[in-house]
């Protein structure tokens, strides 16, 4: 097993964490990230990713504080960096492997945070040797949560209703686009529930999900924010790598069910309702051929 609990639990557990403890990460732990970081490099659709993990000790933080530019992130014990090609679908793998780094820090104890647009890149790409023919989409801090949140985590907090989730309605429909029913989602609907607590940028949740006519295959798409990289002036397509981390709360759920299945990037080429939406992928449980 990858964690050391369900992951469920972990998903339920994780929230944006932008203030943390001075307290040191111990060596052990460190270690165990250092190691799942370097070897979590084959996301879904095969573009080559990299990650690294790097800390600061008590006394170098300031090097750390000077990497975040907007200073909505407090006393970051470390930081997770990562790397794609430049390539399609590098979002969308960047944001599954991201993700699973994630939990594992979750697992581990710490907070996280994604930081898709409030972050100065070029700091970043030194730290990670960047190379020509690769992004740095977004980085998340690690480090243990202040127990008690700060006014200013609560103001961001309560502006972006970091703990609201649409409702499965808005959310996952059948193929006749009709909302679909937790009875009707079956073994998956536990996967699907994961889906719906991912983290997303701006907390905007752009995952629509259809299930096919066929049992255990699901289409995923992406509904666009109109205007949201206008807003932050962001550099990278955040809503890909939203996708990318819906995709692994998935795939982790459902494997840990013994739902055993492949993402497949043909377009099903769907009418209708599908129109206004982009076109993902589909998750294609083994027991079906298509
Ligand atoms: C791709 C991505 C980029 C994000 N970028 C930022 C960011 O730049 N700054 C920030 O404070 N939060 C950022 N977030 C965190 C979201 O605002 C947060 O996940 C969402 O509000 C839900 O809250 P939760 O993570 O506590 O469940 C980002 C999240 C994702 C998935």
């Amino acid at each position: 097993m990858l964690f050391s609990e369900p992951v469920e639990n972990i998903i339920r557990r994780r929230k944006s964490i932008r203030t943390y403890l001075d307290t040191s990460i111990e060596e052990n732990k460190k270690e165990a990230l250092n190691k799942f970081v370097s070897e979590n490099v084959a996301g879904p659709f095969g573009t080559k990713s990299r990650f690294i993990f790097i800390t600061a000790t008590k006394q170098d933080k300031d090097a750390l504080k000077s990497l975040i530019t907007y200073g909505m992130i407090k006393k970051p014990t470390g930081f997770i960096i990562g790397a794609v090609e430049n390539k399609s679908h590098n979002l969308e793998d960047f944001g599954y492997l991201m993700e699973k780094n994630i939990l594992l820090a979750t697992d581990l104890g710490w907070g996280t945070c994604w930081l898709g647009g409030t972050f100065s890149t070029s700091r970043f790409a030194q730290k990670i040797d960047l190379q020509n023919n690769e992004v740095l989409p977004a980085v998340t801090p690690v480090g243990y949560a202040m127990p008690r949140m700060t006014t200013i985590d609560s103001i961001i907090r309560n502006s972006l209703g970091a703990d609201k989730r649409k409702p499965w309605s808005s959310l996952f429909f059948n193929k006749d686009y009709k909302p679909l029913s937790v009875e009707q989602a079956g073994r998956y609907a536990t996967p699907l529930e994961m889906v719906r607590l991912a983290p997303s940028a701006t907390n905007f949740q752009p995952w629509r999900i259809i299930k096919a006519s066929e049992p255990d295959v699901f289409h995923f798409y992406l509904r666009r924010a109109p205007g949201l990289k206008q807003l932050f002036s962001i550099k990278s397509d955040l809503q890909r790598i939203d996708m990318g981390i819906a995709m692994c709360h998935f795939e982790l759920t459902a494997d840990e069910k013994g739902l055993k299945g492949k993402w497949n990037i043909n377009n099903p080429l769907l009418k209708g309702m599908v129109d206004k939406l982009e076109f993902i992928a589909t998750w294609i449980g083994s027991n079906q051929v298509m």
